[in-house]
């Protein structure tokens, strides 16, 4: 189950966006009901209750798919790259610009993907063993840099992207801050991250603990434990926690940058969880859409 959801994820990634955002559309229309039913239940709960046992987790984890490998061999990396590559030579302002710079970039192969399309490329990540000996190869300028504090001139680049690394930085006000200073007037910038914290894997453990919305059920230390005795340690601090709210905001009052397009997908395949145990998830969010929305895609434009 989980490979096939991870195939059909991989299958809708590479459809054109007008196509992905109306099957998305679709999918809301088909799970209304069950969100709606969802969201009663949740209303008229209150916040109560003790965290689930330890003894309860492991049968729970034997119950869900487990979900695929992220793939980082060779071609797996070369064919996302590509994919994401055409995403963004499709986003409005791409193809005229010259110079790009993804954060987060790990092994830098998106990157090395624009630069065979003639591209001039900065890819920056925190750490640098990710960074593929193809993108150098191909010209990728990759960088180690924090990129809340980014040693890049003011207005240097033409087009900014990042991909899944939003939920990732530790204070994703400073990125966007410094954003808008290395992107030139009229430049665009493309960002598409998720799943968010509060969503049914928003801790990023799910490989090892593939029960959706754990976080909220069970204590960190009882994951912790059960993580660390099947030899897949977790640190909860390596993805941020901020809420969709939070995010919404930071879009909404970014002065020098203006969205152009802004969409966010939902996890809705899930809803049993939230109605079985509402009283446990109340304490965690009174705002049922933290629960839901699990990732955002936004382009936003430098105002000239
Ligand atoms: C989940 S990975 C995503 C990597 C790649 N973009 C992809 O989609 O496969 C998140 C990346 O963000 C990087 N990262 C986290 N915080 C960062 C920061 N403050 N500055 C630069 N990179 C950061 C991590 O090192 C990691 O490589």
């Amino acid at each position: 189950m989980g490979w096939i959801k991870a195939r059909l994820k991989d299958s809708l990634d590479a459809l054109p966006p007008t196509t992905q955002t109306f099957l998305r559309s679709i999918y809301k229309l088909l799970k209304w009901p069950d969100r709606k039913r969802t969201e009663r239940v949740f209303n008229a709960a209150t916040s109560t209750g003790e965290r689930l046992s330890p003894e309860s987790l492991p049968d729970l984890v034997d119950s869900y798919p487990s979900f695929p490998p992220y793939s980082y061999a060779a071609e797996a990396l070369e064919t996302r790259g590509r994919t994401r590559a055409k995403q963004i030579l499709n986003l409005p302002g791409a193809k005229g610009s010259r110079v790009f710079l993804e954060l987060g970039c790990l092994d830098g192969m998106v990157s090395w993907a624009l630069a065979r399309h003639g591209k001039t490329v900065i890819g920056i990540d925190r750490r640098s063993e990710g960074f593929d000996s193809r993108a150098l190869a191909a010209g990728v300028d990759l960088q180690t840099m924090d990129a809340e504090a980014m040693t890049l001139p003011d207005n240097s680049a033409d087009f900014v992207f990042s991909y899944d690394a939003f939920e990732h930085f530790e204070h994703p006000d400073l990125v966007l801050t410094e954003i808008a200073r290395v992107i030139r007037p009229g430049g665009y910038v493309w960002l598409e991250f998720g799943p968010l914290y509060l969503s049914a894997f928003g801790p990023h453990i799910y490989r090892t603990i593939p029960v959706p919305y754990c976080h909220l059920l069970w204590s960190r230390e009882v994951l912790s434990d059960y993580a660390a005795d099947k030899g897949a340690p977790i640190d909860f601090r390596h993805v941020n926690e901020w809420r969709i709210g939070q995010f919404r905001e930071l879009f909404r009052s970014a002065t020098d940058l203006e969205t152009v397009r802004y969409e966010e997908s939902l996890d809705l395949d899930h809803l049993d969880v939230l109605r079985q145990y509402p009283a446990l998830v109340k304490q965690c969010t009174d705002d049922f859409e933290d629960l839901i929305v699990s990732h955002i895609r936004i382009l936003l434009h430098r105002r000239p």
